[in-house]
């Protein structure tokens, strides 16, 4: 069901990045990871509505206020990126199953590559609100994409987060699963049960954390973010494969994930 929501804020926070804040009629409890669908048009250019993770959903000063943080990519972001305070927006949310601290977990390595940090940034203030020791690796390919974490209300767990980038502009050159694999290692294998991995990004950078997984025995759980038609789960446009015991079989991602144990995910075709 999709709701009304007006925009209360919807401010550059660096060069493509956006944080959206609408306001609308419910605060709708939500698990980090989970998203919702938005659109801000009519007729039939976009079509569909759009997926986003949830920031934030609470009340700020006796509103109900979502946020969503944003990358310009195409047609629907560029119109979203155009709205201004007052502008209609359709909300269908909190849609799919979020990342669930898994039993027996303590610590948490959270990895995001270029906009999955808009998926671990709720996801670590949630964990840095119950007080659990946690590691953030945020990777993208330049400092232009990954906006402070300043700018998106985030500065507490700052000093929790190493920066990677393919260019070497801000922090370690390379990729965010280089310094995962080294932070993996650093954890003494007897530990790494306590330990759980969190991370979102693109599809080459989860299954080479499927693999760290597997290879350095340590649980971790992926974000996918497949392009979604109706992301409530009737449209399959969104289907993925996870392993079953005779092989594999389909689910939605916006159904039950978009977050899957990364032993049940099988990547390509
Ligand atoms: C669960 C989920 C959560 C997400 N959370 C966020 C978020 O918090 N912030 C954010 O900025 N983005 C997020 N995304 C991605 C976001 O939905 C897309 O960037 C957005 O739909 C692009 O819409 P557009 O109309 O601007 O671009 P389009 O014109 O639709 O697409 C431009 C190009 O990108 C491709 N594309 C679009 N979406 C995807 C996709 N999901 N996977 C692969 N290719 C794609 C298209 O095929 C096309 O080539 C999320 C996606 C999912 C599935
Ligand atoms: S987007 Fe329609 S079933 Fe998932």
């Amino acid at each position: 069901m999709f709701y009304s929501g007006r925009i209360i804020d919807n401010l550059l926070i660096s060069d493509k990045h956006y944080l959206m804040k609408v306001s609308t009629p419910f605060i709708q409890p939500f698990i980090p990871g989970q998203f919702v669908m938005i659109r801000a048009w009519q007729g039939t250019d976009p079509l569909l509505p759009r997926p986003f993770a949830i920031y934030s959903w609470e009340v700020v000063g006796g509103q109900n206020v979502l946020q969503i943080v944003y990358k310009i990519v195409g047609r629907g972001t560029v119109i979203l990126s155009g709205l201004h305070r007052g502008d209609e927006v359709q909300i269908n949310g909190p849609l799919g199953n979020g990342f669930l601290e898994p039993e027996g977990a303590e610590k948490f390595i959270l990895a995001g590559g270029g906009i999955g940090f808009s998926s671990v940034f709720p996801v670590a203030l949630h964990l840095k609100g119950l007080g659990k020791e946690m590691k953030i690796i945020l990777g993208a390919r330049t400092d232009k994409d990954i906006p402070p974490a300043s700018s998106v209300g985030a500065k507490s767990i700052e000093g929790d987060v190493t920066y990677t980038t393919e260019d070497g502009s801000m922090g370690f050159r390379g990729l965010v699963t280089e310094v995962l694999e080294k932070k993996i290692e650093d954890i003494g294998i007897a530990s790494r049960e306590k330990w759980a991995v969190f991370a979102c990004g693109p599809a080459e950078m989860l299954n080479t954390v499927k693999a760290l997984s597997a290879e350095k025995k340590i649980r971790a759980f992926l974000s996918l973010e497949n392009f979604m038609a109706c992301g409530f789960g009737v449209c399959l446009g969104c289907v993925v494969k996870v392993a079953a015991p005779d092989g594999y079989q389909h689910v939605r991602v916006c159904k039950e994930g978009p977050v899957f144990s990364s032993d049940e995910v099988i990547f390509g075709d």
